[in-house]
């Protein structure tokens, strides 16, 4: 009794020594923050659980300022400069910061490393034959596959809209089917064949599947910070979930190989990565891995970014208006409605930027860790293996960084002059792709769909947000956001009937 009394005693001793020296003697004991973080991973870990991490974050930048320590071991930063320091390319001869591999662990679901978690090496080799099948002239090549699903998109809604004498005249849900529409066209543009959400107006049952598993990720990830608990969970997690996430890379493989046997030069990621693959730069894992990633990035990302988009017009109506009208008298005919001629309407450009602020579509964290011998950030040092971290919510609604940040404004996207009452927002700050080596491969793709698609439904629709979406923007996230149902009531375009 006396031993075991001694042995409570302590780990009691050792925890509170830990505790003690977390607060005050840490390397990090510097940076403000609750005291709780500092001691301890459990608010971390508990936030991320509840997939409030991105709102925790954001209160806690609005109290305690640019920087704050959210962890024990880690610090996330809200500023342009924390941008440039942590994530952009580093100058000749200074070690990158790497991954936070606590963070990127590797995927549960066989395969080799893909993009998003392998090591720098084995990224550059990737992203070299990768970067072919999204470039400018891919996209160009592109653009018809893409045009043919935003059409059958705008096709399929129609059934909703009043002013067709044969709608259902019903709320529609955009969130769906804006991810009917990007799944197949990512789908398409992965594999060679879509899923045909749009065709059968309903989630191909491989989607909701990954819906499950990017939840099941998000959960994995939170706590590989206790590495013991992690493995007994995962031990304990029932098999439905584990092999819904083999069955996304098992079903992505089948699919890469069915395309690669089926010879053709339709311009898919699959032509360009066989066409420029002679040095055999990546292997056929590798491809099939990648393949199952970019399905998964490039897909749920746009959708809720254009549903962003969506949701913040109705509520602002004379944003709607204006962009309705700039969209209306640039065109003479739907068929003027391009990749080209999207991209040079300048408040349509600004309200996705805005859309991009307000919600951004990976709204927490992508940490990386400080290199070995430590690194300048924002004017301090910090200490190897440090994890840092620009909080994409936090810095893109931060009063430090934008006027009236939690309005959505898009004319502050505009030209503005010194008399501007944005003319002292920091436009760097907002960097919702990421910046430098480890930056969204698919970024032109996005912005090149997201102009096209609210295009056409700008010009095939008028809209309005059902009572039920009022406050749609209040959601819950899990590494992406849990987006709720964005009820909308479509009218054929007044504009259509005039003519
Ligand atoms: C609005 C739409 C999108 C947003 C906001 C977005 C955002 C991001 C962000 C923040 C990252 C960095 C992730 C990290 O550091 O952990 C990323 C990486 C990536 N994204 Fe996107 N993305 C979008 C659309 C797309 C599209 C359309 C594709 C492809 C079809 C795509 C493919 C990828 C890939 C492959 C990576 C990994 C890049 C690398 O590590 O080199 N994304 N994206």
């Amino acid at each position: 009794m006396l031993q075991e009394r001694i042995w409570l005693s302590l780990a009691l001793i050792a925890i509170c020594s830990r505790f003690i020296w977390r607060l005050f003697f840490h390397p990090l004991s510097r940076f403000p923050g609750p005291k709780i973080a500092a001691i301890s991973n459990l608010p971390y870990v508990k936030w991320s659980l509840n997939g409030e991490l991105h709102t925790k974050i954001k209160e806690l930048h609005d109290r305690y300022g640019d920087v704050i320590r959210i962890r024990p071991n880690a610090l996330t930063y809200r500023s342009s400069q924390a941008w440039t320091d942590i994530y952009s390319h580093r100058k000749a001869g200074k070690p990158s910061f790497d991954k936070d591999p606590d963070f990127y662990i590797a995927s549960s679901s066989g395969g080799k490393a893909n993009l998003i978690n392998s090591n720098n090496e084995d990224h550059s080799r990737q992203k070299r034959l990768l970067t072919h099948a999204f470039s400018e002239r891919s996209l160009r090549e592109q653009e018809d596959l893409i045009v043919g699903y935003v059409d059958l998109f705008i096709c399929q809604l129609d059934r909703y809209a009043i002013g067709n004498s044969n709608s259902q005249q019903d709320a529609l849900d955009l969130v769906h089917w804006l991810n009917f529409l990007t799944f197949d066209i990512i789908g398409d543009l992965a594999f060679g064949e879509p899923f045909g959400c749009l065709k059968d107006s309903e989630y191909h049952p491989w989607v909701s599947t990954m819906f499950q598993s990017i939840k099941t990720g998000a959960f994995l990830r939170a706590l590989s910070i206790y590495p013991i608990v992690a493995f007994l969970i995962r031990k304990a997690m029932p098999k439905r979930l584990i092999q819904k996430r083999i069955q996304h890379y098992q079903l992505s493989k089948e699919r890469v190989n069915r395309r690669i046997e089926t010879k053709t030069s339709r311009p898919d990621f699959i032509s360009y990565i066989l066409r420029y693959n002679d040095e055999r730069t990546m292997d056929i894992s590798e491809i099939q891995t990648n393949a199952a990633l970019i399905i998964q990035a490039g897909s749920e990302t746009t959708a809720t970014a254009l549903a962003a988009c969506n949701y913040y017009l109705m509520k602002n109506r004379d944003c709607y208006s204006k962009l309705t009208e700039e969209i209306r008298a640039s065109f003479s005919s739907e068929e003027d409605i391009t990749f080209l001629s999207v991209a040079k309407l300048p408040f349509l450009h600004a309200v996705i930027e805005e859309g991009l602020r307000m919600y951004p579509p990976s709204p927490a964290i992508g940490p990386r860790v400080v290199p070995k011998g430590g690194a300048l950030v924002c004017g301090e040092v910090l200490p190897e293996n440090t994890s840092v971290s620009v909080a994409h919510y936090s810095a893109f609604r931060g009063a430090s960084n934008f006027e009236e940040p939690n309005s959505f404004l898009p004319q502050r996207w505009l030209q503005q002059d010194n008399q501007s009452r944005f003319s002292n927002d920091k436009g760097e700050a907002l960097q919702p792709f990421s910046m430098g080596p480890r930056a969204c491969i698919g970024r032109n793709l996005a912005y090149a769909e997201m102009r096209l698609i609210l295009c056409k439904l700008f010009w095939n629709f008028d809209m309005d947000l059902d009572s039920r979406s009022n406050n749609w923007d209040k959601a819950k996230s899990y590494i992406v956001w849990q987006n709720k149902p964005l009820w909308v009531h479509l009218q054929r375009a007044r504009h259509l009937s005039e003519s």
